[in-house]
C-alpha cells in the first residue's frame, strides 16, 4: 500500500466506498413523509439547523411545520412531536411501535450495545430488565422503607446551613451540598453505602465519571460522524476516549460498591439476606436472569437518570422560591394550618396541595428533561397521517406541551395556583391516573419515568424542609436571582448555578 502511486492510494480507498456513496447522493423519494425543511444530499437539513436542536428551536420550528415534522440530520431522520394528541400516539396508543431508543455510536459503547435498561430497544430485554429494577427501587414499599432516611440526609443538610454562620448573610450555591445529598440517598438505596464529605475522594471520583460520561454522550462533536457513515473512521479517537471512560467507570462501580455487596451476599450463604436494592439485582444474576455486565449496566442507569435530573430541579425550585417570597410563606402556611406542628413526612405530603402545586409548577416551567428520552421505531410506522421512516428517532417537545400559550395561562408565570385553581385536573402521570398529554415531565406510558415514584416525594420533602427552616433570598443587593437557562438536547438546567441566603425561621 505504501509503495502505489499517490492517485491509486486514495483509489484504492475510495472504490469500496462507492456503493456508499451512490446511495448516499441518489435522494430517494418518499412519500408522505411528515412536513419540515427541503434536505440537501448528504447533509440533510444539518447544515441549515445546526447542532443544537433544543426544545425551544424545535417549539418555534413546529409553528412553521406543524405539529410533527421532520428533519433529516446526515443519513438519520429526526421527527418532532409538539401537540398533545400526537404525544398521546407517540406514548400511548403506539407505544409499542414508538417504545425503542435511538441508538448511535457513542451510546453503543455507554450501554455496551444495549445491555442496560434505559437506552436499550423496546423488547424481552428491556421488559425484564424493567421488571427486576421495579422491586427493589420503584414501589411504594421501598418508599416507606427508605423516606426516614431520605428525611435523615435532608437534615444533615439543615443542620449543615444552620452552623455555617455566612449562609445568613453572604449566602451560598448550595448545589454542592445537595448533590452529595442525592448521592447519598441514591447510593443508600442501592448499596447501603454513603460518602463522608464533599471531600470524599471516592464522592469526587463518582461524580466526576459521571459528568465526563455526560459530557461526552451528550456533545455535538461526534455528529458528524454520527450523521455522516462515511465520516465515521476520523471518530475514532472520540470513540476510544468514550470506551476507555467506560471501562474505567464502571470498574470504578464494580470495585468499590458491587463486589462488597458479592462479599457480604456470598459470606451469608444461602440464606443471604437482601438488604439493598443492588442485593435483589445480583439475586436476579444469581438465578440465571440476567448477568454481570448486566448489573453493572443497572448501576451505571441509575446514576445517569436519578441523581442529577433531581438536582437540576430542586435547583430550579429553589430559584424560584426565592424570586417568589409569597410561595414560600404560602408553603409555610399551609403546613401549619394542615399539620397543626407535626413535622412533614413522606405519609402526610398529599395533605398539602400547596407543596405538591409548588412541585408540579416547576417541572413545567423547567421541565428537566424537556425533549424526553428519545423513543424510536423500528418499523416504519404511521403518526398523524404521515409516514415515519423505520428507525426515526422520534422526540416529544415536553417543554412546549408545558408551555405553549395556546394551552396554559400565562405559562412563562411561575404561579403554583394554576395546579389547585384552571388546572386542578392536571397531574404527572403516575401509572393507572388520569392521564393530561400537555403535561409530561416524566413521560408517559411504556417507557415512562419509573423514578417519579421516588423523585415527587424527595423534590417536595426537600423544598418542604427548606421552606419550614429558612426564609430563602438572594445575595445582599440582589432580589431576584438569574433563572436563564442552559442545555436543552437531553437536559435544561439552571445556567448560573444560584447563590441563596438561609435565614434561619425561629422555631
Ligand atoms: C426515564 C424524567 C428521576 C429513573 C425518564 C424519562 C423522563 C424522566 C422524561 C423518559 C420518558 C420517556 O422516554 O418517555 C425524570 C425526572 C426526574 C427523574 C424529571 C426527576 C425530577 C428519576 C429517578 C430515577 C429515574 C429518581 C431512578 C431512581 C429512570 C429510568 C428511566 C427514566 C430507569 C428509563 C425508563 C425506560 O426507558 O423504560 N425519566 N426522571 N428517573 N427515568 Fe427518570
Amino acid at each position: 500500500y505504501l509503495s502505489m502511486p499517490f492517485p491509486l492510494k486514495y483509489m484504492s480507498l475510495i472504490v469500496p466506498l462507492l456503493p456508499l456513496i451512490i446511495n448516499f447522493l441518489y435522494v430517494k423519494p418518499q412519500n408522505n413523509l411528515p412536513p419540515g425543511p427541503t434536505a440537501v444530499p448528504i447533509f440533510g437539513n444539518w447544515l441549515q439547523v445546526g447542532n443544537d436542536l433544543n426544545h425551544q428551536l424545535l417549539a418555534t420550528m413546529s409553528q412553521t411545520y406543524g405539529p410533527i415534522f421532520l428533519l433529516k440530520l446526515g443519513s438519520k431522520n429526526l421527527a418532532v412531536v409538539s401537540n398533545p394528541e400526537l404525544a398521546n400516539q407517540v406514548l400511548h396508543t403506539q407505544g409499542v411501535e414508538f417504545g425503542s431508543r435511538p441508538r448511535n455510536v457513542v451510546f453503543d459503547i455507554f450501554t455496551g450495545n444495549g445491555q442496560d435498561m434505559v437506552f436499550t430497544i423496546y423488547g424481552d430485554h428491556w421488559q425484564k430488565m424493567r421488571r427486576i429494577m421495579t422491586l427493589p427501587f420503584f414501589t411504594n414499599k421501598v418508599v416507606h422503607q427508605y423516606s426516614d432516611m431520605w428525611e435523615n440526609e435532608m437534615d444533615l443538610v439543615v443542620n449543615d446551613l444552620k452552623k455555617n454562620e455566612k449562609v445568613k448573610y453572604e449566602g451560598i450555591v448550595i448545589r454542592k451540598r445537595l448533590q452529595l445529598m442525592l448521592y447519598n440517598i441514591m447510593y443508600r438505596m442501592m448499596f447501603d453505602a454513603k460518602f463522608e464529605s464533599q471531600n470524599d475522594p471516592l464522592f469526587i471520583e463518582a461524580t466526576k465519571f459521571n459528568s465526563e460520561r455526560s459530557r461526552l454522550a451528550q456533545s455535538f462533536d461526534y455528529n458528524y460522524g454520527d450523521f455522516i457513515p462515511l465520516l465515521r473512521p476520523f471518530l475514532r479517537g472520540y470513540l476510544n476516549k468514550c470506551k476507555d471512560l467506560q471501562t474505567r467507570r464502571l470498574a470504578f462501580f464494580n470495585n468499590y460498591f458491587v463486589e462488597k455487596r458479592r462479599k457480604i451476599m456470598d459470606e451469608n450463604g444461602e440464606k443471604h439476606k437482601i438488604s439493598c436494592a443492588i442485593d435483589h439485582i445480583i439475586d436476579a444474576e444469581m438465578k440465571g436472569e440476567i448477568n454481570e455486565q448486566n448489573v453493572l449496566y443497572i448501576v451505571e442507569n441509575i446514576n445517569v437518570a436519578a441523581i442529577e435530573t433531581t438536582l437540576w430541579s430542586m435547583e430550579w425550585a429553589i430559584a424560584e422560591l426565592v424570586n417568589h417570597p409569597i410561595v414560600q410563606q404560602k408553603i409555610r402556611d399551609e403546613i401549619s394550618t394542615v399539620l397543626k406542628g407535626r413535622s412533614v413526612t413522606e405519609s402526610n405530603l398529599h395533605e398539602l396541595p400547596y407543596l405538591l402545586a409548588t412541585v408540579n409548577e416547576t417541572l413545567r416551567l423547567h421541565t428537566p428533561i424537556p425533549l424526553l428520552v428519545p423513543h424510536m421505531n423500528l418499523e416504519e410506522a404511521k403518526l398523524g397521517g404521515y409516514t415515519i421512516p423505520k428507525e426515526t428517532k422520534v422526540v416529544v417537545n415536553a417543554w412546549w406541551l408545558a408551555n405553549n400559550p395556546a394551552w396554559w395561562k400565562n405559562p412563562n408565570e411561575f404561579r403554583p395556583e394554576r395546579f389547585l385553581e384552571e388546572d386542578s385536573s392536571t397531574e404527572a402521570a403516575v401509572a393507572g391516573g388520569k392521564v393530561d398529554f400537555r403535561y409530561l415531565p416524566f413521560g408517559m406510558g411504556r417507557r415512562s419515568c419509573p423514578g417519579i415514584i421516588l423523585a415527587l416525594p424527595i423534590l417536595g420533602l426537600v423544598i418542604a424542609k427548606l421552606v419550614s427552616n429558612f426564609e430563602m433570598q438572594g445575595p445582599p443587593g440582589v432580589e431576584k436571582v438569574d433563572t436563564s437557562e442552559r442545555g436543552g438536547q437531553f437536559s435544561l438546567h439552571i445556567a448560573k448555578h444560584s447563590t441563596v441566603v438561609f435565614k434561619p425561621i425561629a422555631a
